[in-house]
């Protein structure tokens, strides 16, 4: 049965009621359809405008009704409008005239944005949580790895020396700041909209604060259209999941090229690889690679609700039913991706030797070659063009700047002395590099536990 029935002769056509149906996707807010139809109730009931004995009947029968969902008793009709519709009929169908009063002073558009809040403010808790504990795994990780050397890289090509602790907390750094992106979007969420009614909030006396307060909510939206036509708020969280789903791919990407061949700086556990079905050699990373793959659904569902939203005039409009499929579809990939990920990192062993012998290639001390000179008076630019041409009489010599006999240093810049080969081994250019945020291995174990630290107190 339509809620909306009065006016009309006919039942509306089998097809179109399909696709005018939005339950497949919003049957997952029952729990806070229900709830804020507690609450709803319970104010009626407090301020009068139900009777307080009807608002105990709607409540006992909405958690009746809540009760035999969970347990799996009742079973949400596939063919209801929506959620609100299924549970506003079954209390009917159940309690009678008080049923029928639930809708007192409220509209579907009030109580989707309503029900859409709660539900997101919840998921943002729970994505926060895995973040954390991703973050919590790279700390420890990084504590382990703080003094194995490997190659930094630009451009994909060696750079400068760095250790592998230095690299993960690079994306716990990313990763804590996910979790205040989405933090900021559960502040903004955090405001009720029910009381807005349809568009133009309700002649009843409500108490709204009060409903606020029933259902965990800071603060009272301040204006009707805005409260039932604004979306920024899933909108902001799929921003947030977006950048997220960024720094999980780059991650990934990383790990892809780390378990190949031609780096093989770690191994993944084999629970969390594949092989192949033809060739019994392989190990593939395909987490990684499916976790690369969906970050691009989500920056679809980004761009599907601002689409959405873009044209549309005050204030619902249906078009904004679409919210639900992107910003849920958003929320539940980021989810899935880091329940095998975390693992996957948590489990994957890592390779110093490798990438070390990697780092001792490629020239990867050449600023520090040059940085001594610096320190033996030179100034920065002549002492670069020496280490340059050195680097180059290396390559023509197949030396490395490890190899390179003292004498021919001598001849390049009468400065060096034998300490040059202290000054650009890899152990020493890492060591030094102990300003604020570079990777010295005591500046990575400090980081690691400033972060753990930030964590707890959380
Ligand atoms: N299923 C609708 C949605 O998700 C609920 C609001 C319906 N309101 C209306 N006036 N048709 O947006």
């Amino acid at each position: 049965m339509k809620l909306w029935a009065g006016r009309f002769q006919k039942e509306v056509d089998a097809k179109t009621n399909d696709f005018n149906s939005s339950i497949s996707f919003d049957s997952r807010m029952a729990k806070e359809d229900i709830e804020g139809s507690i609450a709803h109730a319970t104010m009626l009931g407090a301020c009068g405008i139900i009777d307080k004995k009807e608002a105990e009947t709607i409540c006992d029968g909405l958690q009746k009704i809540w009760e035999e969902i969970q347990s799996g008793a009742l079973a949400i009709d596939p063919n209801a409008e929506d959620i609100h519709t299924f549970v506003e009929g079954e209390l009917t169908a159940r309690v009678g005239d008080a049923g029928k009063r639930l809708h007192t002073a409220r509209s579907r558009n009030d109580q989707v944005a309503l029900d859409l809040r709660c539900y997101l403010k919840k998921e943002c808790v729970t994505l926060q949580e895995q973040l954390r504990t991703l973050i919590e795994v790279l700390c420890q990780k990084a504590k382990k790895h703080s003094g194995d050397v490997m190659p930094g890289y630009t451009h994909l090509q060696r750079a400068q020396p760095i250790t592998f602790g230095h690299h993960l907390l690079a994306y716990a750094e990313m990763f804590l700041r996910d979790v205040e992106r989405i933090g900021d979007a559960a502040k903004r969420m955090d405001v009720l909209p029910l009381g807005s009614g349809a568009l133009a909030g309700t002649t009843y006396p409500l108490d709204r604060e009060l409903t606020a307060r029933l259902l965990g909510f800071s603060a009272v939206s301040q204006n009707s259209l805005d409260a039932v036509a604004d979306r920024d708020f899933c909108v902001e969280l799929a921003a947030a999941v977006s950048l997220s789903m960024v720094h999980l791919s780059r991650f990934s990407e990383e790990i892809i090229l780390w378990c190949s061949w031609e780096f093989k700086f770690v191994e993944l556990d084999d629970a969390f690889s594949t092989g192949s079905s033809i060739m019994p050699q392989k190990k593939n990373p395909d987490i990684a690679e499916l976790v690369r793959g969906k970050s691009g659904r989500v920056f679809g569902d980004l761009m599907a609700l601002l689409s959405m939203l873009k044209g549309l005039p005050l204030a619902y409009n249906k078009d904004m039913q679409e919210d639900k499929e992107a910003i849920f579809d958003a929320v539940d990939t980021l989810k899935l991706c880091l329940t095998p990920f975390i693992p996957m990192i948590e489990t994957m062993r890592v390779l110093p030797e490798n990438m070390r012998a990697a780092a001792a290639k490629g020239f990867i001390n050449a600023t520090d070659c040059a940085d001594y000179l610096v320190g033996k008076g030179l100034p920065f630019r002549d002492a670069y063009k020496i280490t340059g041409a050195l680097v180059a009489q290396c390559i023509a010599q197949g030396e490395t700047l490890e190899s390179l006999p003292l004498l021919e240093y001598q001849n390049a810049c009468p400065s060096f002395d034998e300490g040059v080969y202290q000054a650009i081994s890899l152990e020493a250019c890492v060591a030094g590099r102990k300003v604020i945020g570079a990777p010295a291995p005591e500046n990575v174990q400090a980081q690691a536990n400033r972060i753990l630290e930030l964590l707890k107190n959380k």
